[in-house]
């Protein structure tokens, strides 16, 4: 089943909309597989977005993203990867689509919320990045639970 990576960026945090974000990508039918809040250094910051190394904003980003804990999971499903990136929305939020999470929490380009993996290839590297294998869970979510 594919999967992608998603990070509730600093702004999220700051601005307590975790619940409301991760809310979105529950209600839509992903699974999260794996969660867990923690802070970025830089060099995992450098590793993660190192296709960004030599663009005129990488500096800031990496002040960015290390400024505060951020929340990181595995969303799981169908289509995961491309059908996420289309909830977040466009990179700058003041040119995002409607009803994305950009558009509709955020107004700026580098604090945008969210971060989603951009193609599978992506999903599989920064997922390594992030988490162990004993961090990811295979579980079927429709199980019967005990009443008890
Ligand atoms: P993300 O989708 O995580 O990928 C790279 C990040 O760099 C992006 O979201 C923004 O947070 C940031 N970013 C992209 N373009 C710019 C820009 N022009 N100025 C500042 N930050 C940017």
């Amino acid at each position: 089943m594919e999967r992608t990576l998603v990070i509730l960026k600093p702004d999220t945090v700051q601005r307590k909309l975790i619940g409301r974000i991760i809310q979105r990508f529950e209600d839509k039918g992903f699974k999260i597989v794996g969660m867990k809040m923690i802070w970025i250094d830089r060099d995992l910051a450098t590793k993660h977005y190192e296709a960004h190394v030599n663009k005129p904003f990488f500096n800031s980003l990496l002040e960015f993203i290390t400024s505060l804990p951020v929340v990181v999971m595995v969303l799981e499903g169908t289509d995961v990867v491309e059908q996420v990136r289309k909830m977040v929305g466009s990179t700058d939020c003041r040119k995002a689509e409607v009803g994305t999470i950009r558009f509709d929490f955020g107004l700026s380009i580098q604090n945008n919320l969210v971060h989603a993996s951009e193609s599978i290839q992506d999903a599989e590297r920064e997922i390594k990045i992030f988490f162990k294998e004993e961090e990811l869970f295979s579980y079927d979510p429709y199980k019967p639970l005990s009443t008890v």
